[in-house]
């Protein structure tokens, strides 16, 4: 089968679409005919070598498809189904080997493609609107890069939960997507902290903050008193050693480092999040915006857009 490997870390150069023998499910696992793989920032990570990426070397950590054939003692999955996944390494492939259970059945309404999509800047969304900050009905919500694949799904979900969100942006065509997901106000990141306060008075209740390095000071001026920024993500960079006295001198407020993993480490919660997620896309209430499609062979470009900030929503390859 083709597949992008990493031979050895660097920039996006290092990656190569080569044939590699078709992987074979083991006890426990599911082989599956990829229909798409998300592009997410975590495989530029695995990319450089920031995060391991163990043999064989195949990138992409989401994707979705059809169950081609079952490991001995799988029993709730069977060949034909549709599924996809999350955090499970070797997507950016023809075919890829999951563990059962961690294998997402598709509902009737969701498409391998749609999927691949939406489970992993999703699920996230779901976990940061619901368990990292619970939000409620009328909380001010600050939401970087507001037109991203996180920013558009962030957006959205605080709306359904009743938020007022506001939202930074670099470019205006980036700004009339983030308000057609439903952003109340939007702006760029000159000053944002003081537009915030200028139109909250005391600040918002949470800021969504994937950007890290560049926007991180600005977010913390950004809350009110004994706000919390999540801090999910630096694709700006990351944020240098912080002294925790200035959280109680800025107003008793709490940072959190949250990832995906520490949010769906039981199948219970991975399925519950996943259910909720896919009965949203499948009433239309949320809506998914995949602003780019690339073949398997331009998976180069495909990062080097995302690093460079030329894309919105999601990104996908198209194996
Ligand atoms: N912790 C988790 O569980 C989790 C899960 C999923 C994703 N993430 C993180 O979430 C962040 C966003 O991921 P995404 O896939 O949705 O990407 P994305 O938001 O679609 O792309 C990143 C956006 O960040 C903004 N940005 C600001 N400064 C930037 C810079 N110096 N370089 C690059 N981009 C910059 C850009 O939007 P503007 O042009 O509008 O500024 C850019 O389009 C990433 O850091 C990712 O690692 C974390």
């Amino acid at each position: 089968m083709r597949a992008v490997v990493v031979p050895s870390h660097g920039d996006s150069s290092a990656m190569e679409v080569t044939e590699v023998p078709d992987p074979v499910p083991g006890p426990g696992e599911v082989l599956v005919e990829v229909a798409a793989s998300g592009v997410n920032f975590i495989d530029v990570y695995h990319r450089e070598g920031r995060y391991p990426l163990p043999p064989p070397r195949v990138v992409g950590s989401e994707g979705a498809g059809t169950v081609s054939a079952v490991g001995d003692g799988v029993t709730d999955i069977v060949v034909g189904d549709r599924v996809g996944w999350v955090n499970i390494l070797g997507s950016y492939a023809e075919k890829a080997v999951i563990p059962a259970a961690r294998a997402i059945v598709l509902p009737g309404g969701v498409s391998p493609e749609v999927a691949a999509a939406v489970l992993l800047q999703g699920l996230t969304t779901h976990y940061l609107t619901h368990s990292t900050h619970e939000i409620r009905q009328g909380d001010d919500v600050l939401v970087h890069a507001a037109a991203g694949g996180m920013g558009l799904l962030l957006t959205q979900v605080a709306k359904l939960r009743g938020a007022r969100v506001l939202g930074t942006v670099s470019t205006a065509e980036k700004e009339k997507l983030a308000r057609a997901a439903g952003a109340d106000e939007v702006f760029g990141y000159d000053g944002f902290a003081e537009c915030v306060k200028d139109l909250t008075g005391s600040g918002v209740h949470v800021v969504y903050d994937g950007v890290g390095a560049a926007t991180f000071e600005g977010s913390l001026a950004s809350l009110r008193p004994r706000g919390l920024l999540a801090l999910y993500g630096a694709a700006s960079g990351p944020v240098p050693p912080f002294d925790l006295q200035r959280l109680n001198q800025a107003g008793g407020l709490f940072v959190t480092r949250p990832s995906l993993g520490w949010y769906t480490s039981t199948r219970e919660e991975l399925l519950a999040r996943a259910d909720e997620l896919f009965g949203w896309v499948a009433s239309g209430a949320l809506k998914v915006h995949v602003s780019q499609r690339y073949p398997l062979e331009d998976v180069r470009r495909a990062h080097d857009d995302l690093e460079a900030r030329r894309t919105t929503g999601k990104v996908l390859l198209i194996p």
